[in-house]
């Protein structure tokens, strides 16, 4: 039987849409190569935005956009509500990041990646009304023993415990920020050392939740955008993640609390996206440890991203060739 215009894709062998929505992520990576190292983050982030609409509209499904991104600083947008692709094929929610890591971008710095995340539609929490989250993100380890609600140190004890290595071995990684620098310093105080990301918590997620890794945890205060897309990709991996709403002040609990969230409720990976069908691609913009960035070789631009389908399992790594007379003058 072929998959069906249901809305479900419950059928083996199934497609993998992860295989099509890659050409939007390896697009909005080109076209935002351009602009990498040269100062201007929503110049990169537009061209990215602009190629990954182009190529999301020939892509046979029906995506709802429920995460959009770029709202914090009056960046270009996919917008929430948005329906992309063909509208033939399975009814999907769609979580965009034409870029994470604009800034990085701009400055020509490492771990920015172009990324696309699809669930079953009505399955994605729609967390866009409060713009923050907690998170803690790990590998399958974590299952049953790290929970938000214990201190930092007490997470770090327990995984090391459950990883078989010592606490003074364990890299947590952060966002470098002022509102953490009592959680770094609490990290460093248990034994364990911090990887200080700049920018881009998505990738510092899965890092932290492959098994070859050498990030054992990332902690703290991020995008609500970019946790849903990272519990994609976690749902695929089997990994550990937990999010706490972290609004700004009462006046955006008031409006999370309006649009159906719940303040002070931990958030498992099935209650940030119900369903197992879940696709998660990147595209490495700028070098990283996930993937590498764009590069162009004389005629060719190579690009190098990631699949990951929830249903299988599958991690794919995909490197594209592309010609480069086609794409960039
Ligand atoms: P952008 O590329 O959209 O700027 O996001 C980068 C990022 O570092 C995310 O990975 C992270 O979740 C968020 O910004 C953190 O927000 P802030 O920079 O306000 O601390």
């Amino acid at each position: 039987m072929m998959t069906t215009n249901t809305g479900t894709l419950n059928l083996h062998p199934d497609r993998n849409l992860g295989m099509e929505l890659v050409r939007a992520t390896e697009a909005a990576a080109i076209r935002a190569y351009p602009f990498i190292g040269k100062g201007d983050k929503n110049a990169a982030d537009g061209a990215a935005v602009d190629a990954m609409r182009e190529f999301l509209g020939t892509v046979d499904f029906s995506g709802t956009i429920v995460i959009g991104e770029g709202e914090k600083d009056n960046a270009p947008m996919l917008f929430n509500g948005e329906v992309v692709g063909t509208g033939r094929g399975p009814a999907c929610d769609i979580a965009v990041d034409p870029i994470d890591g604009t800034s990085l971008t701009g400055a020509g710095r490492q771990n920015a990646l172009s990324v696309i995340a699809v669930s079953d539609r009505g399955t994605m929490l729609d967390a866009s009304s409060v713009f923050y989250m907690n998170k803690i993100v790990a590998g399958p380890e974590a299952i049953g023993v790290v929970d938000i609600r214990q201190t930092i140190a007490e997470n770090i004890r327990a995984l090391a415990k459950a990883k078989g290595k010592p606490v003074s071995e364990m890299s947590i990684a952060v966002l470098d920020r002022p509102r953490h620098e009592g959680l770094i310093e609490e990290i460093r105080a248990a034994g364990a050392g911090t990887r200080l990301l700049l920018d881009g918590d998505v990738a510092g997620g899965i890092n932290a939740a492959r098994y070859e890794s050498r990030i054992d945890m990332c902690v703290g205060i991020g995008g609500s955008p970019e946790g849903i897309v990272t519990a994609c990709a976690i749902k695929a991996l089997g990994g550990f993640i937990q999010t706490t709403m972290a609004p700004k002040d009462e006046a955006e609990a008031a409006k999370g609390i309006a649009a159906g969230l719940k303040m002070d409720y931990v958030y498992t990976a099935n209650e940030l996206v119900s369903s197992d069908n879940t696709f998660f691609v990147a595209t490495g913009v700028t070098d990283g440890a996930l993937v590498e960035g764009v590069r162009r070789k004389g005629p060719v631009i190579r690009t190098d991203s990631i699949i990951l389908r929830g249903r299988s399992g599958t991690i794919r790594r995909v490197q594209a060739d592309y010609r480069a007379d086609r794409w960039l003058a």
